[in-house]
């Protein structure tokens, strides 16, 4: 899991030395590149399986990744389409390289007995467990050893591949990518892993994280560079050896991960992403985990590994990646970044919205098209209320929930009722670009702005309230209700879109 990583110093080399071009060998995959979710269950109130279940599909997640092999959730994942991979957690492979048997009990109960109901496709054997738990590392081997041969024996191995995942940092010098090679201490252990996945046409697995190389090379690496933002060439590393540009970090990572295989002759084994992502919350250490740039990175991602990119070292082969991670887990202790790594909450609100338009269904349902318009923070009363004005008479927003009594009165001022005029405004004009302007007192956002029984036109919230709630005899009371009434009396009608056109006109 995600835990804070020592990665080497990242220099820039903009030296040029004279180019081999890299031999290419590594073949796609048939399947697309796909983008999965990490599921770290330290969370206080985790949804029970079912709705679990029935989440990802309503967010069209097709891949996931647990850390064990919790039978709860693999029997509600029965006869869905969700792929997932599950794992050995780190103290069961003593155990497990120590015996066959015991390796054999592990596979019949938590994959036999699920395959092919539950589409099972990987095994994760441990996590980083050559760099968290190095006492552990002679038995990853024979832990992966013997738990192929279970599967061999339940005949399960040609549909299941097995694997490891390992932290960035077993890769020293890794930039430039041409230069990155596995830390030799580790090589005994690596050369066979190596030889393993080759054999079995099985993935390395590598949780990689821009976000701590940016961190830790402050100043070297520029923030735009991890967040796969568009650079000016000028920004853009160039490796000396190989002349490729790399204009983002993670790819400069996955083509380290190349590299350091081609020094041992490994030329056949791809890299699987099975963690990555960008913490929305930190301490003041971590002034670089915010909602915006987490937004950033993860929406960038997708899209980047939806369009098939592939890596400056590999266009032809773009890894899949597992995001890091689906729920905040709250129950994580410090620092702040380790609770909030999350796309969403555990009650499966989304922390932010992804801006993911145009890539496909995954994620989409609560995330794409989410936005909204509201009034500007530090603008006049006066000057809002002449946009309420016009956005409840002439512009014909649906300003009923805005009438005394009614959901989204409160809190009565014309901040909020602006607010809610203005979004929907912008809803009914199917939230076209400029319909959230109002003389520039309007501004766009991400951020739901529905409040307590409130709930915005468009919102994905359900409403908690009750029909029978609104005191209908409440909203004929106030007396300013014909303000934001769109019938209004006849002589005022005219007024109102005399005004409103001019304010229109003004707006245009
Ligand atoms: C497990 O089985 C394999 C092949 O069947 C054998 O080579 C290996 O020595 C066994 N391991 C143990 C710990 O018994
Ligand atoms: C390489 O791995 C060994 C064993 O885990 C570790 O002690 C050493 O610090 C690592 N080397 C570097 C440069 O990280
Ligand atoms: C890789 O192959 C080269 C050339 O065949 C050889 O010299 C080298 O020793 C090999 N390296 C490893 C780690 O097997
Ligand atoms: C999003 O999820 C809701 C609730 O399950 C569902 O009613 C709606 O049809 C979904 N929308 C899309 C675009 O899939
Ligand atoms: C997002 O909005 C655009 C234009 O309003 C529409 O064409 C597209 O289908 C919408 N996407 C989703 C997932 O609702
Ligand atoms: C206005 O909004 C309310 C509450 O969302 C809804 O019940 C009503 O049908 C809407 N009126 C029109 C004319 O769309
Ligand atoms: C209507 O007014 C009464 C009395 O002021 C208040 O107690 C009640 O909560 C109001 N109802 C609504 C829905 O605002
Ligand atoms: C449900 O109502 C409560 C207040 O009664 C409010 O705090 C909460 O945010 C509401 N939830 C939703 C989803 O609207
Ligand atoms: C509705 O509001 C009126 C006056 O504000 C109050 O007398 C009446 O009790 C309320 N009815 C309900 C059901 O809240």
């Amino acid at each position: 899991m995600a835990v804070l990583r020592l990665v080497a110093l990242f220099p820039i080399f903009f030296l040029i030395f004279a180019a081999a071009l890299p031999e290419v060998k590594v073949q796609q995959a048939k399947d697309e590149p796909y983008v999965g979710v990490n599921i770290g269950t330290d969370i206080s109130n985790f949804l029970p399986p079912a709705k679990l279940v029935s989440f990802l599909q309503q967010q069209k997640v097709t891949h996931i990744r647990l850390y064990d092999a919790d039978p709860d959730i693999l029997k509600a994942l029965s006869k869905t389409k969700i792929r997932v991979i599950i794992s050995v957690p780190n103290n069961q492979i003593l155990g497990i390289g120590s015996s066959n048997t015991t390796a054999a009990n592990w596979i019949n109960p938590n994959v036999a007995a699920f395959y092919p109901d539950t589409l099972i496709t990987a095994l994760a054997v441990g996590d980083e467990v050559l760099t968290t738990v190095p006492s552990l590392s002679s038995m990853l081997m024979p832990a992966i050893e013997s738990l192929y041969s279970a599967l061999v024996a339940s005949n399960l191995h040609t549909q299941i591949k097995i694997s490891t995942p390992h932290a960035s940092n077993i890769i020293l010098d890794p930039f430039p990518p041409s230069q990155a090679y596995f830390n030799e201490t580790l090589s005994p252990v690596i050369v066979q892993l190596l030889q393993f996945l080759s054999r079995t046409n099985s993935p390395l697995m590598m949780n990689m994280y821009p976000y701590y190389v940016f961190m830790q090379n402050k100043g070297v690496v520029p923030l735009d560079n991890s967040l796969f933002k568009p650079l000016t060439p000028s920004k853009e590393m160039v490796d000396p050896n190989t002349l490729l540009h790399y204009t983002n970090v993670l790819d400069a990572m996955i083509d380290s991960a190349y590299s350091s295989m081609k020094n041992l002759n490994v030329s056949d084994v791809l890299v699987l992403v099975t963690e990555t992502g960008w913490p929305s919350k930190g301490d003041s250490k971590e002034p670089y985990a915010t909602i915006d740039n987490a937004d950033t990175y993860n929406s960038n991602l997708i899209k980047h590994v939806l369009d098939r990119s592939g890596t400056p070292f590999h266009p032809e082969v773009t890894s899949s990646v597992y995001i890091y991670e689906l729920f905040n887990e709250d129950l994580r202790s410090s620092p702040v970044s380790e609770a909030n790594w999350g796309l969403f909450y555990a009650n499966s609100t989304p922390v932010y919205l992804l801006h993911v338009s145009g890539s496909g269904e995954f994620l989409a349902n609560d995330t794409t098209n989410q936005t909204f318009c509201v009034a500007m923070d530090g603008v006049d009363g006066k000057t809002l209320q002449t946009a309420l004005d016009w956005a409840c008479g002439p512009g014909r927003a649906n300003c009923s929930e805005i009438q005394p009594g009614e959901s989204c009165y409160a809190p009565n001022n014309v901040k909020n009722h602006a607010s809610y005029a203005f979004n929907s405004y912008y809803e009914k004009q199917g939230r076209a670009a400029g319909s959230c302007d109002f003389k520039g007192v309007a501004i766009i956002t991400t951020t739901d702005p529905s409040h307590g029984l409130c709930v915005f036109p468009g919102s994905k919230i359900i409403s908690n309230r009750t029909d029978t709630v609104v005191n209908s005899t409440n909203a004929t009371s106030g007396v300013d209700a014909s303000r934001f009434i769109g019938t209004r009396p006849c002589k005022d009608g005219l007024w109102g879109l005399i005004v409103g056109v001019m304010f229109y006109l003004s707006i245009l």
